[in-house]
């Protein structure tokens, strides 16, 4: 797929307040810091697209940016930043459930897992309840240029390994590094076969 055009429409506190029509979505979610503003800056093409940040926590709401004026890239606000107070946990959560469960355009969620780390347990309880509610996702192992090749295959066997307890079939998944722009045109490939697919409208 080829980008021509790439926007930032709005940003919402709410899934009410999103865009309203009938365009496919696609959405990136994961823990703070994880890599889902860079990532999106990547598939785009336009580096300050997304606001990226060192310190975690920079992404609050549900921000659309529109592609080729036929579909929108929806960043999403990270679960599970321990510097928040709980009043702000509780209320990002509801902005990511709510966006989630009741977001019909959303085609697909692609759940960005740091490459380098265990399987942490937040991530774990957020894909079990995709799972239960029934929400198409994949999953992006992100930074892997942090590893070399024998350690990232290895985490990646861990983390299957994780998954096949919960799970009949792994998830399909991704891996991305923006340093090395690694893993555009597969994910860019991916939406594109969804074409107008959804299983949810
Ligand atoms: P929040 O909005 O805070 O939830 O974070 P985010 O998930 O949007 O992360 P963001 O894209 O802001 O990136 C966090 C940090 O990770 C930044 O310092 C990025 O430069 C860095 N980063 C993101 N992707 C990669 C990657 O593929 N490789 C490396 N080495 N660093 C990356
Ligand atoms: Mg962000």
């Amino acid at each position: 797929m080829i980008i021509k055009t790439a926007e930032f429409i709005k940003s919402s506190t709410s899934e009410k307040q999103c865009p309203t029509g009938t365009l496919p979505e696609f959405a990136f979610i994961g823990r703070s810091n994880v890599g889902k503003s860079s990532l999106i800056n990547f598939l785009s093409g336009k580096k300050n697209l997304a606001k990226t940040s060192s310190t975690p926590g920079k992404t609050r709401l549900i921000n659309h940016f529109i592609i080729n004026d036929a579909w929108y890239i929806v960043d999403l606000p990270g679960y599970g930043y321990s510097r928040a107070s709980k009043k702000e946990k509780e209320k990002i959560d509801k902005i990511i459930h709510g966006y989630i469960s009741k977001r019909k355009q959303m085609y697909c969620l692609f759940v960005l897992i740091d490459c380098r780390h265990n399987p942490q347990r937040i991530d774990l309880q957020f894909i079990y309840w995709l799972g239960k509610n029934q929400v198409p996702f994949v999953i992006v192992f992100t930074k892997t240029d942090k590893l070399n090749r024998q350690e990232l295959k290895n985490n990646v066997k861990i983390y299957t390994g994780e998954l096949k307890k919960e799970w009949e079939e792994v998830p399909e998944y991704f891996f991305t590094s923006v340093k090395n722009r690694a893993g555009r045109e597969e994910i860019l490939e991916y939406i594109d076969k969804w074409g107008d697919k959804s299983m949810r409208v």
